[in-house]
């Protein structure tokens, strides 16, 4: 946890934000609960919601909290344990106690809950609460405030500061940043040929479980990169091929990393392979060199788009004016996915919140080419956002032969040559970003080889 100061500086802040809007009432805030596995007694990891750990930090399961917009007061509502729980949990600080470490006076039982919820909705006074992200809350949420709804002015204040890294969260990314480059490091020393893929997924994942919470989101480690988020590994590493790995840590603070490299097996690029992966090389650099305060990242993943096309046309695979193609979307075919998104305490940062509400401006509007209109973070930068710079190139073939079918792009796509990549597979590079005042800077100790010369020279 951050010190209490912190956590007692952002509720302030918030209810600060909620009054000047012309709010009133109550926040009301669930924690996460246990979720069974198999039986009650068996349950998934625990993970506490992320917007709880943000205004009160305690990460442990069952806890609510209200605050009061109009007196200010707060209140903590968790169970205190009982000799059954000391049993099998052993002794535990007390409720009031861990409240009291977040800078909260006021804590109830879990039940007591209900009762100031009802008090509330009975004086017409409204009850803002956030999206829930775990069946559990939305059905907890449905029984305290009946046929109710998100509160978009509380949903939009979270944003407004999550949004925006204070010191000791930066702090804590590059944290993460450092042991999700400790895992890409593993994983990339053992890559061999006949190694399974599991194999290495296994010693990357032990890197964070060793250091951190665990891996921030399912790791993809796989021969078949065209497959964008391809989650089996159960493949033998084959000579020749390329490996994309795409991987980062939790920190015991829950902040993420998110990396992608993309490895040839067998030491050495081919120059075809070598080829593609300039082109991504080279959109990773030109994305970053353009992160700075006032750009929209939406500019930037469309001058991504431009140079992808640029570099795709030097190979024959696409002919025509960059500029028109870029608009068309044409970069869609290979790039499908948006250049980047949020990151912090979820490595989709607040995504459970509404990923237009997060990632778009009030005067942008999401497209709906494909490529861009997956772009998770088209917003104005400012310093203190995090954000990933992940393009890729992907020869997918069964999205070659649909647009090739509908007539798609047919006067600029050469699909004839493009029968020649239908094994290639697919590479992602991916950094995660500062936005700082005077341009950016890249999370985490120092950066992964990324330069294709880098990549060989590490791997020999
Ligand atoms: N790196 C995985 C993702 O962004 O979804």
């Amino acid at each position: 946890m951050f010190a209490k100061e912190v956590y007692v500086r952002r509720r302030a802040e918030l209810v600060r934000k909620m009054v000047a809007a012309g709010q009133k009432g109550i926040l009301l805030f669930v924690g996460n609960v246990e979720a069974p596995a198999q039986y009650k007694d068996n349950c998934y990891k625990w993970r506490q919601d992320s917007s709880w750990l943000y205004y009160f930090g305690l990460d442990d399961p069952q806890y609510a909290a209200t605050i009061d917009l109009e007196d200010g007061s707060e209140t903590v509502f968790a169970n205190d344990v009982e000799i059954g729980d000391i049993i099998w949990m052993g002794p535990q600080p007390s409720v009031a106690s861990k409240a009291e470490s977040v800078g909260v006076a006021t804590s109830a039982p879990y039940a007591a809950l209900d009762a100031v919820v009802a008090k509330a909705i009975s004086q017409g006074r409204p009850v803002h609460f956030l999206p829930p992200s775990r069946y559990f809350n939305t059905m907890k949420l449905s029984a305290l405030v009946p046929g109710g709804s998100p509160s978009e002015a509380f949903i939009k204040a979270v944003i407004s500061m999550r949004l925006v890294k204070e010191a000791c969260e930066i702090e804590a990314l590059d944290d993460a940043g450092a042991l999700g480059q400790e895992m890409h490091t593993v994983a990339r020393n053992a890559i061999r040929p006949g190694i399974v893929e599991q194999e290495i997924v296994g010693l990357m994942e032990g890197v964070t479980l060793a250091k951190g919470w665990g891996v921030s989101f399912p790791t993809i480690l796989t021969q078949h990169g065209e497959t964008l988020h391809n989650h089996l590994h159960d493949k033998i590493v084959e000579p020749g091929k390329l490996m994309v790995i795409d991987a980062g840590a939790e920190s015991n603070l829950h902040y993420a990393s998110d990396y992608t490299r993309t490895y040839p097996t067998s030491g050495r690029f081919t120059t075809k392979q070598r080829e593609v992966y300039q082109i991504v090389y080279d959109c990773n650099e030109l994305a970053f060199s353009l992160t700075r305060p006032g750009v929209t990242y939406r500019e930037v993943h469309l001058a991504v788009a431009r140079k992808m096309l640029e570099g795709l046309s030097a190979l024959g695979l696409v002919r025509g004016d960059l500029d028109e193609m870029t608009a068309r979307g044409i970069a869609g075919l290979f790039q499908p996915h948006g250049l980047g998104h949020n990151m912090g305490l979820d490595v989709h940062d607040m995504e459970d919140l509404g990923e237009d509400l997060v990632g778009y401006d009030p005067d942008q509007k999401r497209a709906s080419q494909l490529g861009l209109g997956s772009l998770r973070m088209a917003r104005r930068l400012v310093p203190g956002h995090v954000i990933t710079d992940e393009p890729g190139i992907y020869f997918i073939p069964a999205l070659i032969e649909k647009w090739k079918s509908e007539g798609i792009g047919t006067d600029c796509v050469n699909f004839a040559r493009l029968k020649d990549y239908y094994d290639f597979g697919g590479i992602r590079l991916e950094d995660d970003v500062l936005v700082t005042p005077d341009g950016a800077r890249r999370l985490g100790p120092a950066r992964l080889p990324i330069a294709p010369d880098d990549i060989e020279n590490v791997m020999a």
